[in-house]
């Protein structure tokens, strides 16, 4: 049988033969279908890009039905025991684990690359004191890009390789910086002596001390949660990563409109709307009362579903392993009673079965992160920095794809037909009015 699927088209009765290449067929190859010669020809139409597929990629792997998440064939659960952040930071970008050397070198580059310009402490001062850290954030990273103006030579791959070094290094300074200005506290420079994650907790708590040295369990765990927050094939930020890259601007304004799309609610705001719920939910005698006023549809179970994962998010059972490390040292976080209550009567529960509804990745790490001590408004900032890797990766691997064009979809358009202009005192009904009506 040949891998082609046939079209009819019942308007006119022809029929089209259009290939199928890895599962998909091309959108462009429905332009053929015409009524008649000068028509456009037949588009498809797909908001939220649900049945889209954008790119060719070979980074990051996800079977959501099973619960499969890989990075470069390299299964999430093997990459958060004996991984480190940055050695998969190597993998996502470059498409292999790197060699030992490989590895001392990338670790080298990325740590001497962690100081900011000074004009940089400068700009973030001026922010007002409880300016949220991810909008300081998304602006500081923009700005960063001001400081090397040859990164807009995007095609030339040493300058894409030295921009991609500096923003991995950069973003934990930027981000601990954002918090200490939100604390009023005075910002602590790195200290390259510190492994990744280390530098990360010294630049955000470390005070009077003359070396800030956090509990190797506590280091682990932000290591692994930053493992598993790198990359995740084509979300919303890595969509919008590659879509502001395909103009050819340089990475550092690409990046800052990606983590502008992971701010948003919908995306980086989740694991916060868990803490609030667990939190409203207050206690575990409460929970079943609270499970059914969701079935009822008031509210949804935070931290509950994906778009992608119809089975518990890989992911999700690593964070649940990680935050029994991190209680050993911290204390058991008493949220955490309410959430593993909550999940048990869930995973019995017909409504939640039946519409395979699995706790995903946002579920326990707002736990995690609040037990380090980390506050909410920080949880969108401390997923940017790993993703930071995984949007690099999608940006580099779209900039080299000869398919790639300026991203640019098409429209069903809805409005008026051509009319004429009215001039202004012959309207009877303004514009703002017709909105309110609606
Ligand atoms: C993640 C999410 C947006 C995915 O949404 P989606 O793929 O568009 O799924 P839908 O909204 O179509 O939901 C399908 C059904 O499950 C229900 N549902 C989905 N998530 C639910 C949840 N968390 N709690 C209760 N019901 C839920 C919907 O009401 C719908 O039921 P219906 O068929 O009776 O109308 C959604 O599951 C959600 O809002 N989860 C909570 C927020 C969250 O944790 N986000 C982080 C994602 S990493």
């Amino acid at each position: 049988m040949p891998d082609t699927l046939t079209l009819t088209d019942n308007r006119t009765g022809l029929t089209y033969e259009v290939p199928i290449e890895d599962g998909a067929v091309r959108a462009n190859a429905l332009r053929q279908v015409k009524v008649e010669e000068a028509d456009f020809g037949l588009m498809s139409y797909d908001p939220a890009f649900l049945n889209t597929a954008s790119v060719r990629s070979a980074i990051t792997f996800i079977d959501g039905d099973v619960g499969i998440l890989r990075y470069r064939g390299y299964p999430i659960e093997q990459l958060a025991v004996d991984s480190t952040y940055l050695e998969t930071a190597f993998l996502l970008l470059f498409g292999e684990l790197p060699t030992k050397d490989e590895l001392a070198r990338f670790e080298h580059e990325v740590t001497y690359h962690t100081f900011v310009h000074e004009n940089v402490k400068t700009l973030m001062t001026g922010f007002r004191y409880d300016a949220h850290p991810m909008g300081m954030f998304v602006s500081v990273v923009a700005a960063l890009g001001t400081l090397y103006p040859e990164a807009s030579k995007v095609d030339d791959p040493d300058v894409r390789l030295a921009q991609v070094i500096r923003l991995i290094a950069k973003v934990p300074t930027i981000a601990a910086w954002s918090y200490r200005h939100n604390k009023g506290l005075p910002y602590v420079y790195p200290d390259n002596d510190l492994g990744f994650a280390e530098n990360f907790l010294s630049m955000m708590f470390k005070m009077a001390e003359s070396k800030y040295s956090p509990d190797p369990a506590l280091v682990r765990a932000l290591e692994v949660l930053f493992i598993l927050h790198a990359d995740h094939e084509q979300n919303c930020s890595a969509n919008a990563m590659r879509a502001i890259g395909s103009s050819k601007v340089d990475p550092y304004s690409a990046l800052a409109g990606a983590a502008a799309a992971l701010y948003g609610p919908l995306h980086g705001g989740a694991n916060e709307a868990v803490l609030r719920m667990l939190a409203q939910i207050g206690d575990v005698k409460h929970v079943p009362e609270f499970v059914e006023r969701v079935k009822s549809g008031e509210g949804r179970l935070m931290g509950f579903g994906h778009r992608v994962y119809k089975n518990y998010d890989p992911r999700a059972k690593i964070i649940k392993e990680t935050a029994d490390s991190v209680f050993e040292v911290t204390g058991r976080n008493p949220l955490l009673d309410i959430a593993l209550e909550l999940e048990k009567i869930a995973l019995e529960d017909e409504y939640f079965v039946s519409r395979k509804l699995y706790p995903n990745v946002d579920f326990y790490s707002g736990l995690i992160y609040q037990a380090l001590g980390l506050p909410t408004a920080m949880f969108p900032v401390l997923f940017a920095i790993p993703r930071t890797a995984g949007w690099l990766a999608q940006w580099l691997e779209g900039i080299v794809d000869p398919e790639q064009k300026i991203a640019r979809p098409r429209q069903i358009y809805i409005g008026a037909a051509e009319r004429n202009y009215v001039p202004v005192d012959q309207r009877t009904a303004g514009a703002r009015d017709l909105v309110a009506a609606h």
